[in-house]
């Protein structure tokens, strides 16, 4: 099991930290987000989306479930499942899960029937107001590069 474990201290770092992760992410990474409400999942993504040139204020796709950044290179993939629930409906999220950009999940628990099996995990846990902890854990060897990266500080 590849892991990690990083602190960040503001906003700013949490998405310097996706920055980072997202330009080791190789096509087909599948990342998964888990941590309560208000963690800083969607801040995360914002981070990566900033990196890879994406100008605009990234917001929740609580509302869409997913939404597709056809305009950066790789594609990027935001799923947010919190909406689905338990409730099984397929509505061919597979698709973008198993193509070549990389997809960012949040609550994957609501949708762990179709996630493949080829994941890394990010649990946000909240310290204080402004302090994550970010514990990153993958049984791929595809996401080495990011534990040897982040590792190698
Ligand atoms: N170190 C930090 N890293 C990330 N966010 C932080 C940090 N410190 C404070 N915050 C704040 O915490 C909030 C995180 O909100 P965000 O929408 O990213 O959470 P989320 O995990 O996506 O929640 P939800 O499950 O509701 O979608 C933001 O208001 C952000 O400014
Ligand atoms: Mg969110």
């Amino acid at each position: 099991m590849l892991k990690l474990q990083v602190i960040s201290k503001s906003k700013e770092e949490t998405q310097a930290l996706a920055a980072k992760i997202v330009r080791l992410l190789k096509p087909g990474s599948v990342v998964l987000l888990t941590g309560d409400l208000g963690a800083g999942k969607t801040t995360f993504v914002g981070g990566a989306l900033k990196e890879l040139g994406y100008q605009d204020h990234v917001v929740s796709p609580t509302f869409n479930i997913l939404k597709c950044y056809f305009e950066v290179k790789p594609n990027v993939f935001h799923i947010d499942a919190y909406r689905l629930e338990d409730q099984n409906i397929d509505i061919g999220l597979e698709e973008f899960l198993e193509g070549d950009g990389v997809s960012f999940v949040e609550w994957p628990k609501f949708i762990e029937s179709i996630l493949p099996p080829q994941t890394m995990t990010i649990k946000i846990t909240r310290i204080s107001d402004n302090e994550r902890q970010f514990e990153i854990f993958s049984d791929c060897e595809k996401y080495r590069s990011v534990f040897e990266s982040l590792g190698a500080k």
